[in-house]
């Protein structure tokens, strides 16, 4: 019988990972959220009957237990952790020497081509090991307007980001974790690379006026350029490898290279991804004033 052991089991991607795993009946799998955390991960929803593990990424001591009995690895990498080959390779290295038979890594769009991000590093570290792996590269997320834009959007009544008229293709993180269950527990997904977006491209404008329907006051597309983005970053004290991959990212978009639609999520689920106009109707409450 399989064991996943699930990274980043408490974020966006890893606890829908967890919850649709988890809720799978008679499954031929046994599931481990490695957290850093247990008790606090035991009180999320979902969590509270889960098999967790303590990890740490940076903590070599909760390696090999967490390892224990592993045949396939998702592998998340923390947005905070940008030196890979301190903080990542080394629990790469004890994978290498564990039963691990299979791992999947969420890296992101462009990230093939895109030698600054550290998910790059990663991708290129996976191809030299010996075990087969599959990448997913995932467009933005939607939760990033919650996560990353939601204060400014409720507070500003702006999108202040630097894609200029570009387009986005954003994915829900539910639906990446739908992809990834799809890979973990289907077989013929090694070796693979998949690139996976929303349903419709739409550039920040258009964004700027589904908030406007939505919330029924007006909701502006600041479009900043990057040079003031980052410095009004700088000021709100945000950690340098943060500003820089998010103007990458947006710079990609502003370059016409975040546009475009892919096929994958449909041809492994069997259904169309959630759209953003429902992802804006259903977190409505996190923008309001
Ligand atoms: N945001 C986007 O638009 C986007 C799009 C495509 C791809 N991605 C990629 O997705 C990845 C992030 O995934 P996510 O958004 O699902 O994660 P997330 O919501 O940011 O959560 C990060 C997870 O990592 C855990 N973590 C943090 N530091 C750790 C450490 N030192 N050791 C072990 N675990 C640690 C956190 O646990 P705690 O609960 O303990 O903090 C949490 O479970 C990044 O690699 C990013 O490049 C992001």
């Amino acid at each position: 019988m399989d064991k996943f052991l699930i990274t980043g089991a408490t974020g966006n991607v890893g606890l829908s990972t967890m919850r649709y795993l988890l809720e799978q009946k008679d499954a031929d799998f046994e599931v481990v959220g490695a957290v850093r955390d247990v008790e606090a991960a035991r009180k999320m929803e979902g969590l509270e009957q889960a098999q967790l593990v303590n990890f740490e990424f940076d903590e070599p001591s909760t390696h090999a237990e967490a390892l224990n009995g592993v045949t396939k690895l998702l592998l998340i990498r923390p947005n905070q952790v940008s030196d890979v080959s301190k903080h990542i390779f080394p629990f790469l290295n004890e994978v290498e020497k564990s039963g691990v038979k299979h791992i999947v890594f969420v890296s992101i769009v462009g990230a093939e081509r895109n030698r600054v991000f550290a998910n790059h590093r990663i991708e290129t570290h996976l191809k030299k090991m010996g075990i087969p792996h599959t990448i997913v590269r995932p467009s933005l997320y939607m939760q990033n307007l919650v996560t990353l834009h939601g204060q400014e959007i409720r507070k500003n009544s702006h999108l202040y980001i630097p894609a200029g008229a570009g387009m986005v293709n954003y994915i829900d993180a539910r639906d990446v974790a739908r992809v990834v269950v799809e890979l973990l527990t289907k077989p013929g997904h090694e070796g693979k690379e998949y690139e996976i977006t929303g349903q419709e491209p739409m550039d920040f404008y258009k964004i700027a006026a589904l908030f406007t329907t939505e919330l029924g006051r007006e909701i502006k597309y600041a479009r900043p350029l990057t040079i003031k983005f980052i410095r009004q970053k700088m000021l709100e004290k945000k950690q340098m490898p943060f500003i820089v991959t998010l103007s990458l990212l947006y710079g990609a978009a502003r370059n016409g290279k975040m546009g475009h639609t892919s096929s994958v999520f449909k041809e492994l689920t069997g259904s169309e991804p959630r759209q953003l106009v429902d992802f804006i109707h259903e977190n409505r409450k996190v923008w309001k004033k």
